[in-house]
């Protein structure tokens, strides 16, 4: 049979084509292509010096804790139902009594300006047009009256130690509470600090002291290196004016000595509504519903502090049975796809934080980094939730997931 030819018109190749023509400087084409939170990642150790993406991947002692959340969300199983209509679907949901667009909660991180030199203003100014809840942790590079003249309409969260010196908290509590702080979110996980091996090994401590090696290692990132040498130096900002040499803040700040009095205590003198990060047993989970705290975080610090302690995935259920009635129960540690933080939901969590994927986000691009990590995070929710036929969170529950035992 005579097949009849013709010459090729551009007008029929164009639709086939799968690449576009490249675009000239058009932005930050390392970042375009990042699709998953791993690819932010990969990007961010290029970007930064290794002392300070240690800092954010690494865990306490062998990492196992750290190793254990992760292998924890590859067991995840999904339970779909079909035919369902899922065109639209929503991820808002409310968190103490308000509507929040995504259910994921920046988590305080420490010293957010090494990552990036912008800082928590720049991540706090993307969780504020995305409708989120930023965490500021006392050990930020930027202080609470500062965040909030940053980034006035950002719903936040302070995050604190307390200790034994109530008069000393209560001036922090203060200021967070005249910068339009919301919450309190309270560490109970660092009686003292955990062994961080890859910050000893490269020589940095917090406070950082920067050695020869450290030095010389940041210096191979010229990016960051000139940003941090043009912009003001990095300093714990909620200490600024505490007027004590920095080893007795570490001191002060890592207190082995607070007990649940001092949360009852906290309780008091705030007023508002409080989080308990750092839970890791239903025991503890129930104490603190006893005394009336609003909420807690199942979190093992991202297997920053106990290596080899309990994952907080695994007691999960167990922890909201026995408390998910009289308070929320968030969940951190390990988060790094769509998939984990509805993994999470579905077991019970009423929101996660994540810390490390958007620290990933700011070390590799600042605020664009922050928004590519919000951009991953939402898709992968949103096509999971559609490829098991739920459409809204609320009833994203353990119907839909269950973690399989290996
Ligand atoms: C601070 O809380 C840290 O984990 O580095």
């Amino acid at each position: 049979m005579k097949v009849q030819r013709q010459l090729p018109r551009w007008k029929s190749i164009k639709p086939l084509l799968g690449w576009s023509l490249p675009k000239f400087f058009s932005g930050d084409k390392a970042l375009a292509r990042c699709i998953t939170i791993d690819d932010l990642r990969k990007l961010s150790m290029k970007r930064v010096p290794k002392a300070v993406y240690d800092y954010v991947d690494g865990g306490a002692n062998e990492e196992i804790s750290l190793t254990r959340s992760r292998e924890a969300f590859s067991r995840i199983e999904f339970r779909p139902r079909v035919l369902r209509n899922v065109k639209e679907v929503d991820l808002g949901r409310t968190i103490l009594g308000k509507r929040v667009d995504l259910p994921i909660i920046f988590a305080p991180t420490g010293y957010t300006r090494m990552m990036h030199y912008t800082g928590e203003p720049a991540v706090a100014s993307v969780a504020a047009a995305h409708n989120m809840i930023y965490s500021l942790s006392t050990m930020g590079t930027t202080s609470a009256d500062e965040l909030a003249a940053a980034v006035p309409e950002v719903r936040r969260w302070f995050q604190l130690y307390i200790w034994r010196d109530h008069e000393q908290s209560k001036i922090f509590i203060e200021k967070a509470k005249d910068a339009g702080f919301e919450a309190l979110i309270l560490t109970v996980d660092t009686p003292v600090a955990g062994q961080r091996n890859r910050d000893i090994r490269n020589g940095l401590t917090v406070p950082p002291k920067i050695t020869t090696k450290t030095f010389f290692n940041m210096a191979t990132k010229v990016r960051w290196w000139f940003n941090i040498l043009t912009t003001p130096p990095l300093e714990f900002a909620t200490f600024r004016n505490f007027n004590r040499p920095l080893s007795e803040i570490a001191a002060t700040v890592f207190d082995p000595g607070v007990t649940i009095d001092d949360v009852i205590w906290l309780k008091s003198i705030w007023g508002g509504p409080i989080i308990i990060k750092g839970i890791q047993s239903v025991e503890d989970a129930k104490a603190l519903a006893k005394i009336g705290v609003d909420a807690i975080v199942l979190s093992n610090h991202g297997g920053r502090q106990l290596d080899c302690g309990v994952v907080p995935l695994e007691i999960l259920p167990e922890v909201v049975a026995a408390v998910g009635k009289k308070m929320e129960v968030y969940i951190d540690g390990g988060i790094m796809s769509g998939k984990d933080v509805l993994a999470a939901l579905g077991l019970g969590a009423k929101a996660v934080l994540v810390g490390r994927a958007y620290l990933y986000g700011a070390m590799a691009a600042g605020s664009a980094g922050v928004e590519k990590m919000i951009s991953i995070l939402s898709q992968e929710m949103k096509t999971t939730m559609q490829l098991t036929g739920v459409t809204s969170i609320d009833a994203f529950t353990s119907e839909y997931v269950r973690l399989r035992d290996h």
